[in-house]
């Protein structure tokens, strides 16, 4: 398999719904190397095919990383990535369940970062205010979790609905411009690959997926989150980075 070649076709997909994904990305990276120094230990959380992971160890070499996420098939796009990476380890666990921590095998304190980008909005909200508590016990004393995803800004929230559908009509452009995969086409390709078929099968039966169907989003204010991110231990929180109803709010340990 040409993993780096799925890795470039996930991140054209990702880039054509978030066109100022490295930028979410970016301010990601700049936090916690201001924050943690060069070398810092990232959870990469429900990471994808490990894009964070990659920018991570790009721009800080003596970094290391763990990625976690519960889908098989983009968990061994990951894993053929970073084969023979000493600086990664990859874990399966489901999010869903307050034991992910435990099925992760580190102990508490063990990161600098946790970062997870267009991902929590899969899970409910208690589950959500659950992960920011689990991953605070999970991060060493100013350690810092940054979470990026479409986080709507309560003052606006009126606006969130329009400006979804602008955003859902720019990518279609931008798919029909750059020939980049849409959401479905990205598992059509994947069913299509012998190695990956079986996975993206195995795939379908964690998320309960059915024809037609597609997971439950919430998505939940900057207000909310900041809020939870508090209540799970987190003493200064903020928003680092906003653009329209995407954001990434931080918090530190
Ligand atoms: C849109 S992708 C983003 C992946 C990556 N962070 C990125 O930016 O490229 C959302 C990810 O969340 C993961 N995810 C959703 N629900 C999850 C759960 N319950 N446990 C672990 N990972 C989950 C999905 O499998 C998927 O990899």
């Amino acid at each position: 398999m040409d993993w780096n070649h799925l890795q470039d076709l996930w991140d054209a997909q990702q880039q054509a719904y978030l066109p100022d994904r490295e930028d979410r990305i970016s301010a990601m990276l700049d936090i916690v190397e201001v924050a943690r120094g060069p070398g810092p230990r990232i959870l990469d959380l429900a990471c994808g095919t490990g894009s964070i992971t990659r920018r991570v160890l790009i721009r800080l070499p003596a970094s290391s990383a763990v990625l976690v996420d519960v889908d098989p098939a983009l968990l061994a796009i990951a894993a053929g990535t970073f084969e023979g990476e000493s600086r990664v380890r990859i874990c399966s666990a489901d999010l869903r369940r307050a034991s992910w921590r435990h099925a992760l095998g580190e102990p508490d304190g063990a990161f600098d970062a946790v970062l997870t980008a267009t991902a929590l909005h899969w899970l409910p909200p208690d589950r959500v205010a659950g992960v920011y508590q689990e991953a605070a016990a999970l991060l060493r004393s100013g350690g810092i979790l940054a979470n990026a995803d479409h986080i709507v800004d309560e003052g606006l929230a009126v606006l969130e609905k329009p400006l979804r559908e602008l955003a859902q009509a720019r990518s279609q452009e931008v798919q029909l411009q750059t020939q980049a995969l849409d959401w479905d086409g990205w598992w059509t390709m994947l069913k299509g690959q012998p190695e990956l078929a079986p996975l993206v099968a195995e795939r379908d039966e964690i998320f309960g997926h059915h024809e037609g169907s597609s997971h439950t989003e919430s998505y939940l204010s900057s207000t909310w989150h900041l809020s939870a991110l508090r209540a799970a231990g987190f003493s200064r929180t903020g928003i680092a980075w906003r653009r329209q109803a995407d954001a990434v709010v931080v918090g530190v340990r």
